[in-house]
This record gives C-alpha cells, sequence and structure tokens, in this order.
C-alpha cells in the first residue's frame, strides 16, 4: 500500500500535506485513506475549481465508512445525509449560497454536532467553521492531475 504520511498530519508534526493524484482512482484511494483518520465531529472544507474532483474526494471518505447511496455534490439541495452504522456523514455543497447569513439561516450549524460534516465549495462559509476545520484545496495541473492540499490552522 502507498505511503501517504497522514499520521505526521494528525499528531501536529506538520500542518499540512501535499498529494499529486495521477487518476480518479488514485483520488478516490487517498481520499479512503484519508477518512480512516476522521473522527466523530469532524469538519473538512473542499475548495477547488468545478471538475476539480470534490466530489470524487468525498465518495472515497463516504466508501470507507460504507455509504451505499450515490455520493453526488448536493448542489440544489445544499446537504446531503449519509447514515451508515455508526456515523453520520453530512455532505454540503454551498456553492449556490453568497455568504455565512444565507448559510445560517436556511441550513445552520446543528449538522456539525451530529456527524462527520464535508462541505464543498466551503470557503464561502469559511467565517462560521470552528478553528481546527481541516481545508483540502484541489487544484487542476491537467486532465487526470490533481494536486490535493490538506491544511489546518489555516
Ligand atoms: N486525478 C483526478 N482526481 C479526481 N478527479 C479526476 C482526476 N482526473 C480526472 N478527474 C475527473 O475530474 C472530474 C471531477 O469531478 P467532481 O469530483 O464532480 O468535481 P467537483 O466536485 O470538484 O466539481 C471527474 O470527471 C473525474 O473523472
Ligand atoms: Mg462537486
Amino acid at each position: 500500500m502507498k505511503e501517504y504520511n497522514f499520521e505526521l498530519f494528525l499528531i501536529g508534526i506538520t500542518n499540512q500535506i501535499e498529494y499529486v493524484s495521477n487518476s480518479l482512482i488514485d483520488t478516490l484511494n487517498y481520499s479512503y485513506e484519508f477518512a480512516k483518520y476522521l473522527k466523530k465531529t469532524d469538519i473538512v472544507v473542499l475548495n477547488g475549481e468545478l471538475g476539480s474532483g470534490k466530489t470524487i474526494f468525498v465518495k472515497g471518505i463516504a466508501k470507507y465508512f460504507g455509504v451505499e447511496d450515490e455520493v453526488s455534490s448536493p448542489t440544489f439541495t445544499i446537504v446531503n445525509e449519509y447514515i451508515t452504522n455508526n456515523i453520520n456523514i453530512y455532505h454540503f455543497d454551498v456553492y449556490r449560497l453568497d455568504n455565512e447569513k444565507q448559510f445560517m439561516n436556511t441550513i445552520g450549524t446543528e449538522y456539525f454536532e451530529n456527524g462527520i460534516s464535508i462541505i464543498e465549495w466551503g470557503n464561502i462559509i469559511k467565517n462560521i467553521l470552528p478553528k481546527d476545520t481541516i481545508y483540502i484545496d484541489i487544484s487542476k495541473i491537467d486532465d487526470n492531475t490533481r494536486n490535493i492540499l490538506i491544511r489546518r490552522n489555516v
């Protein structure tokens, strides 16, 4: 199995890790491994242009937790819930929201206390997210290559 160095991030030796993914499958495997380190109420933000692979990253996390539902961007509903045996996963896509205020008026932060929240385009609501939120930036290098940067304390 590939070494991804998530441990260094987990125990705080480093506050960022970077990975170059060469394919969709590569990203799926990477996020599947990343998911092993998530705790019950962690919040993960995914930023990156349309088609960069944010939803693919969520698919890998969902797969790790045994989600059987189809995972797709909840662009119109803003949030999808995937209920698994031992954990709730809330998959947000806040692309259509303008700001934090709109998020508070329509969705609210209650979800954050009840499961793992993964937020596509999360920078839009950055000001209401807790300090320990994990930020993931995905950027396109070419058709099949993506740079994945995972950070905290940003
Ligand atoms: N290395 C890669 N990682 C993730 N997706 C990739 C990669 N290379 C190509 N792709 C393609 O990029 C697209 C990513 O789509 P998606 O995850 O829905 O993007 P987003 O949610 O960021 O808009 C998919 O069509 C996928 O096949
Ligand atoms: Mg998406």
